[in-house]
């Protein structure tokens, strides 16, 4: 790592945690190209948004994590490797496989036969969070939402919702349960190996005793190279899982943050529903859930910015940095939800571009639009600033808690 690489300590501060994009400002203008030392793993960060796209589809920043190089040892460690082999972690030829299949049984035509039963589900929810006059929003809803929905489509029996969700919730948490580092990553451990185990359980269930579910049809999905294996079964579905609930879980509640916090634009939402689904790719634009993509592997000397990044090293593409890059958005961060729709990069680009993303804006449009008209006195129960938030360093950006209260 070279010697002016910023110290991973000095910025994922806990003012970053509450506000990166004065950090991600400095960075696009000082460093767009900056190495980042850690006690776990350097990396260096891509954040403008011409480069972050180029990167996104730079065939020599590899996503082959389990590859012989076993990269993934230094980022996820060993115990990932049963869950986390699967398509997000791999390159052409056989990220082209993976995704194929899994493609079919993600058909739209499925997604689409969703929307009745996700608008049930947050019905549902709000029919017990409408009489309380407060709630704790990630928990009441903008957690259960999605998880409720990613379980059902996979077809994890509804008996054992609970528990995946524990499970799940200790590997989201991740460095700020108040545990001691090594407790933590114990806890992560334990989570992850009980849910490997829960899902080849459940996928030898399917294949005994197959319904209508995405798990379901997996194991029959099949191109001209074949079924998915028994591990790229389990894999697939963890991914599924996690990508399906926590990215929709955190956008929901930064989102709704960022409408509380800005007025105008959330009494323009109430007065324009017709505006959802613009207003939609304008929050994720501007506080996404998934402020760096996943991370890619220079497979040889590569060159950003005049800043040469060596064969080996981690690259992390700021997504959350490229959305606010005044080059491509005009006043970037200002929320505007009627910003002519850009080209926001916050459900990813090139071959790993969101699976999911249909259902991903089903489930925004749905659950933010019932919220709005179902609690027309919503607002923050705590000053935006006592917020509990993830921990700066998380790949996610999102929240601990979201007191609200909708009173009169
Ligand atoms: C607001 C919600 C969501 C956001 C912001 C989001 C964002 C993203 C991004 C940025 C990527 C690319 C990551 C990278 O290149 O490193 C991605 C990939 C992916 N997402 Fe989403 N996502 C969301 C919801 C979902 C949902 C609901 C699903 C459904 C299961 C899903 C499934 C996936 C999958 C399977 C991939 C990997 C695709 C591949 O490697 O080819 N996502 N998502």
């Amino acid at each position: 790592m070279t010697d002016d690489a910023v110290p991973a300590s000095e910025l994922y501060t806990d003012e970053f945690a509450a506000d990166p994009y004065p950090a991600f400002a400095q960075l696009r203008a000082d460093k767009p190209v900056c190495p980042v030392s850690s006690p776990r793993f350097d990396s260096y960060l891509i954040t403008r948004f011409d480069d972050a796209k180029a990167a996104l589809t730079d065939p020599r920043l590899s996503k082959d994590l389990y590859g012989p190089d076993q990269h993934y040892l230094r980022i996820f460690g060993p115990n990932s490797e049963g869950l986390n082999k699967n398509m997000l972690n791999s390159d052409p030829p056989e990220h082209t496989r993976l995704r194929r299949i899994v493609s079919q049984a993600f058909a739209p035509r499925r997604i689409e036969a969703l929307r009745p039963r996700v608008a049930q589900i947050v019905d549902d929810l709000l029919d017990k969070i409408v009489p309380q006059g407060q709630s704790e929003l990630m928990h009441d809803f903008a957690i259960p939402l999605p998880m409720r929905v990613i379980s059902e489509l996979l077809g994890i029996p509804e008996a054992d919702h609970d528990r995946v969700l524990d499970w799940t919730q200790v590997i989201r948490t991740s460095g700020s349960s108040g545990r001691s580092p090594q407790e933590d990553r114990a806890a992560v451990q334990e989570a992850q190996l009980r849910l490997h185990h829960y899902f080849a359980d459940l996928v030898q269930a399917k294949r005994a005793h197959p319904a209508d579910d995405m798990i379901s049809a997996l194991i029959e999905a099949c191109d001209h190279d074949g079924k998915l294996s028994e591990p790229e079964l389990v894999t697939t579905s963890f991914l599924l899982l996690f990508a399906g609930h926590q990215t929709t879980a955190d956008f929901i509640g930064n989102a709704t943050v960022a409408l509380l916090t800005n007025p105008d634009q959330l009494e323009l939402l109430r007065a324009s529903p017709e505006l959802l689904p613009s207003a939609i790719e304008e929050l994720l634009r501007f506080d996404g859930p998934l402020p760096v993509a996943s991370p890619r592997i220079a497979t040889e000397d590569v060159e950003y910015q005049g800043v040469s990044i060596p064969r080996g090293a981690i690259v992390g593409v700021v997504i959350n940095s490229a959305n606010h890059d005044p080059a491509h958005f005009a006043d970037p961060d200002r929320l505007d939800l009627c910003r002519e729709r850009g080209p926001h990069i916050g459900f990813g680009h090139g071959v790993h571009y969101c699976l999911g993303v249909s259902l991903a804006r089903m489930e925004a449009q749905i659950g933010i639009g019932a919220l709005l008209r179902r609690l027309p006195e919503l607002r923050l129960g705590v000053p935006v600033a006592e917020l509990r938030r993830l921990p700066a360093a998380s790949p996610f950006r999102g929240l601990l808690e979201l007191p609200v209260r909708f009173t009169a």
